[in-house]
C-alpha cells in the first residue's frame, strides 16, 4: 500500500463518551474483529485497563479499508484519555496526521475534550468532529453542534452524527477520515531513505520479551535486520515486525508510515527508552527529536513490614513496573521502617491504580507511606533542589541556609454546569487556588481555570470537586509550574523521636488543624504499652498538639481458663510472632497494622 494511501490517527474524547465503543465499531466495519463476538473494548488490553475502564498506555491497532478501488492502511493509535498520562497522550499524537473528537451528544464537551482538543489543534491535527450516543433520549444534538462550533471553531456541516453503540452511520465515518486526514507527509516520512524509526511504546511479554511500538519515519526493517538504538548503541537483531491487527501479525516487512511493533528478542526492558530512534547497523542516520521525558508528580515510600524477604519484594515490585516505565522506582531507607523503595508517578490516579495492585498483591506485607510532591527548595549558595521525601525537607532551624521554599502547582480547568460556579470557587479558594481565567458556555456549562497546589490536586480535590457540584463537574490539569510557598516539614515524634516514615510538608494553613489530627490519629492505632507514651506533632521547632497513652500491661492470658493448656501455648506463640511484627521507635513498638491503619486513611 503506497504512503498515500495511509492513515494514522487517533480519537479525542472525555472519559466514557464512548472512544473505546467506537474503535470496536470501526474494527468491526473493517473486518478486523468479527462483529458476532463480543467486542467489548478491544482495544483496553492490560488488566488495569479492563478492571478500571480506563487506558493507561498507548496502544495502536491497524485497519485495510477498501474505498474506490484502492486498499487504504489505517493505524488507529488509542491514547491514554486520563490526564495523568499528558506526555504519553503527545507521544501517541506525534505519530499522527489526524483526529477524531468525539463528544457525547447529551453530556456535550467536557474538561478533556478541551484539554485533548489543544495539544492535537497545538501539533496541527487534522480534526473530524463526531457526536455520538444520538440514540439517547437525552442526546441534545443542536447544543452539542453549537458548542463544537463555539469552541473549536469546526464547521457544523462536517459534523457527523452516530451512535457508537448500534453503529448507526458509523460507516460515513471512514471516507471522512480518507479524504480530510492528510496522509503521513512526504517532506517528514520517506521510503526510500535508510530505515529509521521512533520508539513510541514498549511492554513485555511473558513469551517473546520486550515488544515495542515504533513509528516507521525512513526506509523498512524486515526480521533478521540488525538494529541499534541510538541512545544506548546496543545492537540486536531482529526477531519479528508486524501491525497489530488487533493481536500481533507479522508481517515481511514495517515500511515508513506505519506505526507497528517490532521484536528485538531481549527481556530486559530497561534496554528501551520510549523516544529513542532505532536505525539499521552501520547507517548512522541522524536520530530523531525525542519526547519530553515524564515527571513524577505524586510520590510514595514502600516498606517491606518485618519478617518479608526484602529481595523477593524487590523482585516482586519490579516485575509489577515492568510494563509501566513511567514509575519511578529507587531503593530508600528509613530510621523506623527499614530498607524500602521510592515510588514515583505521573499523578494521582496513577499512583492510586499502583497502591491498590500492591496492596492486593501484597498486603499486610507492605507499609505505603503517605502520598508526597516535590517541592523546591532554593539554598544561599544559589543550588536547588527537588526533595520528594518529606523528611529530607529542611526544618525550621535549618532555614538559615535557604532563600524560598517552593511548591508545586497544577493549572486546573473544569467544566460545570453554572449554578456550581460559587461553590466552585469556594472550593478552590479553600485549597489555595489561584483564580486565572472564567468562562461561561453557551450550554449552562462554567469552564474555569485555577491554579492549584498539587498537593490538594492529589488529596482528592476532583472528589470533592464532584461533591460540591453533585457530580456533574469535570476535571483536568496540566503542570502549573512551582510558586514561593510558606510550607513546614512536620514531625511525628513518640516519646521524643521522630518516626520519619510518617513526617510531612504541610503550608502553614494546615499545621495545626493536621498536628492535632494526626497525633489522635496516631494514638487510636498505637498498642497500649507497659510505659507511658507521649505522641507530639513538631513543626517549624513548636510543638504543635499532643497526646498521652497511659500504661498498661496486656496480657493475653488474663481471659483464660488455667486449665486450656493447649489454647494457652498458642496464644503465647501468637504473641511472639506478633512482636516479629512490631517496629521499634523510640523504645515504643508499633506494630505494621499500626503503621498500615495509620497511613490507610485516605
Ligand atoms: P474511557 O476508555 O473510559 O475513556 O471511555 P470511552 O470513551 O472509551 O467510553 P466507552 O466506549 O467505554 O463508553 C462508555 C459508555 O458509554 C459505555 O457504557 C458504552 O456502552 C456507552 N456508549 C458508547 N457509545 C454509545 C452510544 O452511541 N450510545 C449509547 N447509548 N451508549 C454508548
Amino acid at each position: 500500500i503506497p504512503l498515500k494511501n495511509y492513515r494514522n490517527f487517533i480519537i479525542v474524547a472525555h472519559i466514557d463518551h464512548g472512544k473505546s465503543t467506537l474503535s470496536d465499531r470501526l474494527l468491526e466495519i473493517t473486518g478486523v474483529v468479527n462483529p458476532t463476538t463480543d467486542n467489548k473494548q478491544v482495544l483496553d488490553k492490560l488488566d488495569v485497563e479492563r478492571e478500571r475502564g480506563i487506558t493507561v498506555k498507548a496502544q495502536t491497532v491497524s485497519m485495510i479499508y477498501h474505498y474506490k478501488g484502492e486498499d487504504y492502511m489505517f493505524h488507529l493509535v488509542d491514547s491514554p484519555g486520563h490526564v495523568d498520562f499528558r506526555l504519553e497522550v503527545i507521544r501517541s499524537y506525534a505519530s499522527c496526521q489526524g483526529a477524531l473528537l468525539l463528544v457525547d451528544a447529551s453530556e456535550g464537551i467536557k474538561a478533556q475534550t478541551v484539554a485533548n482538543f489543544y495539544i492535537a489543534y497545538s501539533m496541527n491535527l487534522h480534526l473530524i468532529p463526531i457526536i455520538n450516543k444520538i440514540d439517547l433520549d437525552t442526546a441534545d444534538i443542536p447544543r452539542a453542534e453549537e458548542q463544537i462550533e463555539e469552541t473549536f471553531e469546526l464547521l457544523r456541516d462536517d459534523i457527523v452524527h452516530v451512535s457508537a453503540k448500534t453503529g448507526l452511520n458509523v460507516e460515513y465515518i471512514l471516507p471522512k477520515i480518507i479524504e480530510n486526514i492528510p496522509s503521513p507527509p512526504i517532506e517528514k516520512y520517506h521510503r526510500d531513505l535508510p530505515f529509521r524509526a521512533q520508539i513510541v511504546d514498549s511492554w513485555y511479554d511473558a513469551y517473546v520479551g520486550v515488544i515495542m511500538l515504533v513509528n516507521v519515519v525512513d526506509g523498512s526493517v524486515k526480521k533478521g535486520d540488525k538494529v541499534e538504538f541510538c541512545k544506548t548503541g546496543e545492537k540486536y537483531e531482529v526477531k519479528e515486525v508486524g501491525i497489530m491487527y488487533p493481536d500481533r501479525r507479522a508481517l515481511p516487512k514495517l515500511v515508513a508510515g506505519q506505526v507497528a511493533y517490532i521484536i528485538p528478542g531481549f527481556k530486559d526492558p530497561n534496554n528501551v527508552f520510549v523516544g529513542d530512534t532505532l536505525r539499521k547497523v552501520g547507517t548512522n542516520v541522524e536520530p530523531l527529536i525525542g519526547f519530553e521525558e515524564p515527571k513524577p508528580m505524586v510520590f510514595v515510600g514502600a516498606f517491606p513490614a518485618d519478617g518479608t524477604d526484602f529481595k523477593k519484594m524487590e523482585e516482586s515490585l519490579q516485575h509489577l513496573f515492568l510494563n509501566d516505565r513511567s514509575v519511578v522506582f529507587q531503593r530508600t531507607t528509613s530510621n523506623a521502617l527499614g530498607q524500602g523503595w521510592k515510588l514515583g508517578f505521573l499523578g494521582s490516579l496513577h499512583a492510586s491504580i499502583f497502591k491498590e495492585r500492591l496492596e492486593k498483591e501484597h498486603g499486610k506485607n507492605l507499609i505505603i507511606t503517605a502520598p508526597t510532591v516535590p517541592y523546591k527548595v532554593e539554598f544561599k549558595d544559589g543550588k536547588s533542589e527537588i526533595i520528594s521525601n518529606p523528611d529530607d525537607f529542611p526544618d525550621g532551624n535549618k532555614k538559615s541556609n535557604v532563600i524560598e521554599l517552593f511548591e508545586p502547582f497544577v493549572e486546573a480547568l473544569m467544566t460545570f454546569p453554572k449554578e456550581y460556579t460559587g461553590s466552585v470557587m469556594t472550593l478552590c479558594e479553600n485549597n489555595r487556588g489561584i483564580q486565572k481565567e472564567v468562562q461561561y458556555l453557551s450550554n449552562g456549562q462554567t469552564l474555569m481555570k485555577y491554579f492549584i497546589p498539587t498537593a490538594h490536586l492529589i488529596d482528592d480535590f476532583f472528589g470533592k470537586l464532584k461533591g460540591v457540584t453533585k457530580g456533574y463537574a469535570s476535571l483536568d490539569y496540566d503542570d502549573g509550574g512551582y510558586r514561593p510557598s510558606d510550607i513546614y516539614k512536620m514531625e511525628l515524634l513518640v516519646n521524643g523521636e521522630s518516626i520519619d516514615a510518617l513526617s510531612t510538608v504541610l503550608h502553614k494553613s494546615q499545621i495545626e488543624k493536621n498536628g492535632r489530627e494526626f497525633v489522635k490519629r496516631l494514638k487510636e492505632f498505637l498498642r497500649i504499652q507497659q510505659f507511658e507514651v507521649i505522641i507530639q506533632a513538631k513543626a517549624n521547632g513548636r510543638i504543635i498538639a499532643r497526646e498521652t497513652i497511659k500504661a498498661r500491661r496486656k496480657d493475653v492470658l488474663a481471659k483464660l481458663h488455667a486449665s486450656d493448656i493447649s489454647r494457652r501455648k498458642k496464644l503465647l506463640v501468637k504473641q511472639k510472632e506478633g512482636k516479629k511484627q512490631l517496629k521499634s521507635v523510640g523504645k515504643v513498638n508499633i506494630s505494621n497494622d499500626a503503621f498500615q491503619a495509620f497511613l490507610r486513611r485516605e
